[in-house]
């Protein structure tokens, strides 16, 4: 049985606790003979492996260390792990000569009580604390008799948030001695299916690291594994230490075809959000800096550095300022300046000047800047649509002026009165970190810290890359009312590109059929709804046939971002809603078993009800950014019988609705060729479409199949134009450009104008009243090889355009008639023939039948006239008349 003294324990996380340097053991002096290689003052570690499982972004990690005592008399033995800031330890076993003492989660002051009772009898804590940059450290020791094991198991879980374009996750990879057994295993899922997937050491380059790591992903899954040899773990080819020692970096992407992605599992829900092609936003960026005493030397430098390398990022559709604080204040211009080429150039010199001295007063910087932002608004200087911020950077607290936190706070606050972001830049280690984060989260931004060290610029110019790109402003997350309980936040002032927004929440009906969210927001040129639509019972079905990783993981991840997010908003409450928002967030920790600054994790002997220890608390920072919210909006088809389309092969459909009756033409041309189909000279409206072939060209024209392949629409009065292909959709207002995908469902509207996607399906184009379009996508089965997508398209309202109209369906928006007499069997028997009379001209027209497909792939059939030739005679002129060189 167990030797082991009962294991001193207490995983506390106490903040700010700064123990440095633990003592690796207290006994320097072994003999190493008996040893096995590497092992380190008798303690052998011989097996670590590092476990992940992500799904859906939600990560959960294992990080179990075997170990023997193989020196003569009891030993410390200690368990260092480093996990990012932003996870929460779930679990912590310890096994001793297999008995497993198991980690219970307790509210921090009953589990303190205990830690203290523990402390007092002499016995060791386990401590987490800050660790670099990203990191915190969690270690524990335990006393192990000779020829004992010990197992140490942790549990973390996190929810990767996506910055610039990618989900990182980090793991410290540190084992202080040659491990047998050495495992990094990484399993992602993601039902979006993955775009990229890579995995870096920062001790030791990939080439090096040859046949242990080995890194795949193939549709939703990826893998990563590290699995060095004992001879890769040396340091040199005769070395006994490690050249583990650094962060194993794993970074990856998801498919961003749709823009929204939703996922259900037993009532939970979570839906991702991150919409790509759209144009940025313009900016008005007011930099508000620190040039007091404390700033002098490499700060300053490094300062300097990275607004002049920000200045070569910034836009022409920006407009900024630079706001100087010391003692005093010194702004660069009066007003916001666009950021010409002229003004840039004007400004880097501004920037290269600037110096440093005195106090710091933060109150009267951050006011001039804000004022700056709110006349620029006020007095129309700056574009209505355009977005605002506010980045502050700072290395110490307010000194001179206004210094009381609470009044700066209360000034800012009043004077951005919730309409733009601050951000505050925390420069170094020297200053009140938690003012400046509860003044940015007031102000819905965010504080970041800029650690001072040689790549300091590069932090900045990092944190400016983040917030350069907004694509959404007023981003709200809608659900059906009354569908939906405990919702995470739903509303953004920002979304960023590069980021992500994620809601989270539980279905009120758990056996509800269809689930619907809208996101809106308000884009650099017009209001964009995205809305995502899903069949309930096939997505679970779906999920489940394809394995998830770990059942409950949608319930957790809403959980950890239920309790991340209150913990964020206690930060900024007081009294009795402070109290609340604790409650709650005290309550999931415990149900979920988070260890979260309210909580801690308690150790139990199992046989024994003395608890022995307590865990931590966490240095309040790197909150990522999270984005704005997004929408979509459903369509109705608009009820009318009168409308002309072309679809299929192409073949034009002229409904005559006063003759209840249809007639039908095909147009014969090669692909590639461009065939006007509306044009209306004084409502500025021209409809234009490219013809495809199937790719199997036969040279027989007759035999070759063609279709539209490419529809271009183009509003000239507005500055509009929209193209659409079976790949994608692009509008352009101007030359601002935003692309859509088929994968979309969103509705893009701006001064009367809007656009409806409807994944997969179809695409409404409306100019105000009375002009409707529809598009609709053909998706064909790509066997035989060769076949492919294409367009239909279908004037559903037209009554708007003039009587000038003309084109190969515009010609027939106006009132016309024609007169059908002696129908009679034709040259195929089984068809009918007929003499038909029509702009003055007779023809002989043949009954045959259409197919529509306004309202389902299938089609509804429509019975027509057709003419023949290339429609000779029924349209005007030639059917060449209408071929023009070019889309636009
Ligand atoms: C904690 O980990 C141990 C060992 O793997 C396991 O038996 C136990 O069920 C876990 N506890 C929780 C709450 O997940
Ligand atoms: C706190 O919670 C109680 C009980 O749920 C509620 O009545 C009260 O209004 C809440 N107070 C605040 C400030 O939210
Ligand atoms: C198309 O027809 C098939 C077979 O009749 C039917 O199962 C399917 O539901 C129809 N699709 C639509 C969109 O109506």
């Amino acid at each position: 049985m167990a030797t082991a003294r009962w294991p001193c324990l207490v995983l506390a996380l106490l903040s700010g606790l700064a123990a440095s340097g633990f003592p690796r053991s207290p006994y320097r002096l072994l003999e190493k003979r008996s040893l096995p290689e590497g092992a380190v003052n008798g303690i052998e570690v011989y097996s670590t492996k590092i476990t992940c499982k992500v799904t859906s972004r939600f990560a959960h990690n294992v990080v179990t260390t075997r170990a023997v005592n193989r020196a003569e008399n009891a030993q410390e033995v200690f368990f260092d792990v480093d996990l990012p800031k932003t996870a929460f330890i779930t679990n912590f076993t310890l096994t001793i000569d297999g008995v497993t003492y198991p980690g219970n989660i307790k509210e921090k002051e009953v589990a303190k009580k205990q830690y203290e009772k523990a402390v007092s009898q002499g016995k060791t804590a386990g401590l987490v604390k800050a660790s670099g940059r990203k990191l915190e450290k969690f270690t524990v020791s335990v006393n192990v008799a000779a020829g004992s094991k010990v197992t140490f198991e942790l549990t973390y879980e996190e929810l990767l948030k996506r910055r610039q374009g990618k989900y990182e996750m980090y793991l410290k990879v540190q084992p202080k001695q040659l491990v047998r057994d050495f495992e990094i295993e990484v399993d992602i899922f993601e039902p979006q299916g993955l775009s990229m997937l890579d995995a870096q050491a920062s001790f030791i380059t990939n080439d090096l690291l040859g046949s242990a790591l080995t890194k795949s992903f193939s549709g939703k899954k990826g893998h990563v594994s590290f699995k060095p040899s004992l001879d890769q773990q040396r340091s040199c080819p005769t070395c006994t230490d490690s050249l583990l020692n650094g962060d194993f970096t794993i970074t990856y992407d998801v498919n961003r075809e749709s823009p929204a992605n939703v996922q259900i599992v037993n009532g939970y829900f979570v839906h991702f959000f991150a919409p790509q092609g759209l144009p940025v936003v313009p900016k008005n960026v007011v930099f508000v800096i620190d040039i007091s005493g404390s700033m002098s030397g490499r700060k300053i430098q490094q300062t300097r550095e990275a607004l002049l390398k920000i200045l070569d990022d910034v836009k022409e559709d920006d407009y900024l300022n630079f706001i100087l604080f010391s003692g005093g204040v010194t702004t660069w211009k009066d007003h916001l300046v666009q950021a010409t080429p002229e003004n840039l150039q004007e400004a880097r010199a501004f920037v290269r000047k600037i110096g440093v001295d005195g106090m710091t007063n933060i109150n009267d910087g951050l006011l001039t800047g804000i004022t700056v932002l709110n006349e620029a608004r006020k007095e129309h200087r700056v574009p209505e649509r355009s977005t605002s911020i506010v980045i502050m950077l700072t290395d110490g607290d307010a000194n001179t002026g206004e210094s009381r936190p609470e009044k700066i706070q209360e000034n800012v606050r009043n004077a951005i009165g919730g309409k733009f972001p601050l951000y505050n830049l925390g420069f170094g280690n020297n200053l009140n970190y938690n003012f400046l984060e509860t003044m940015a989260l007031q102000n819905h931004g965010l504080a970041r810290r800029i650690y001072e060290d040689s790549d300091a610029s590069l932090q900045l110019q990092g944190f400016y890359e983040e917030v350069a790109n907004p694509l959404l402003m007023d981003v709200e997350v809608q659900y059906p009312e009354n569908a939906i309980l405990d919702l995470t936040q739903n509303t953004y002032q920002h979304f960023y590109d590069g980021s992500e927004i994620v809601v989270a929440g539980r279905l009120l009906d758990e056996e509800m059929n269809s689930f619907k969210a809208d996101v809106k927001g308000q884009g650099a040129i017009n209001d964009l709804t995205f809305t995502e639509e899903v069949d309930v019972k096939e997505m679970e079905k779906a999920l489940q046939e394809q394995g998830y990783i770990f059942g409950d993981f949608i319930e957790r991840l809403w959980a950890y971002l239920t309790i991340e997010q209150l913990l964020e908003k206690r930060k900024n409450a007081h009294g009795e809603e402070k109290e609340n928002l604790t409650a709650q967030a005290l309550d999931l920790s415990l149900k979920y078993h988070f260890v979260t600054p309210l909580t801690s994790m308690v150790v139990t002997k199992p046989e024994d009800n003395e608890d022995q220890a307590a865990i931590a608390d966490k240095p309040g920072e790197g909150t990522p950014l999270t984005p704005s919210r997004s929408w979509m909006v459903g369509y109705q088809h608009p009820q009318t019988s009168h409308y002309n389309y072309v679809d299929g092969d192409p073949h034009f459909i002229i409904r005559v609705p006063e003759k209840e009756d249809a007639i039908c033409f095909n147009i014969d041309e090669a692909p590639g060729t461009v065939l006007r189909l509306v044009q209306d000279p004084v409502t500025g409206l021209t409809v234009n479409g490219q013809i495809i072939g199937d790719k199997t060209a036969s040279p027989d024209s007759k035999a070759r199949r063609t279709y539209f392949g490419r529809l271009g629409i183009a509003h000239t009065h507005l500055d509009f134009r929209v193209e659409v292909t079976p790949e994608k959709i692009t509008l352009w207002n101007g030359a601002a450009q935003s692309i859509f995908s088929w994968l979309d469902t969103v509705t893009i509207t701006q001064d009367g104008l809007s656009v409806t996607i409807n994944r997969k399906k179809n695409m409404l184009v409306s100019f105000g009243e009375g002009v409707t379009f529809l598009i609709v996508l053909h998706q064909v089965w790509k066997q035989p090889p060769g076949h492919q997508d294409f367009l239909g398209f279908y004037v559903v309202d037209s009554h708007r355009m003039s009587a000038q109209t003309h084109g190969l369906l515009g010609q027939f928006f106006h009132p016309f008639d024609f007169e059908v007499s002696d129908i009679r069997p034709g040259s195929d028997p089984s068809k009918l023939d007929a003499t038909m009379v029509v702009k003055s001209h007779r023809l002989v027209v043949t009954r045959g039948s259409q197919k529509d497909y306004r309202k389902d792939a299938n089609g509804t059939k429509v019975v027509c006239w057709f003419v023949h030739n290339n429609g000779e005679g029924l349209i005007d002129g030639v059917h060449t008349d209408y071929i023009i060189p070019a889309l636009f």
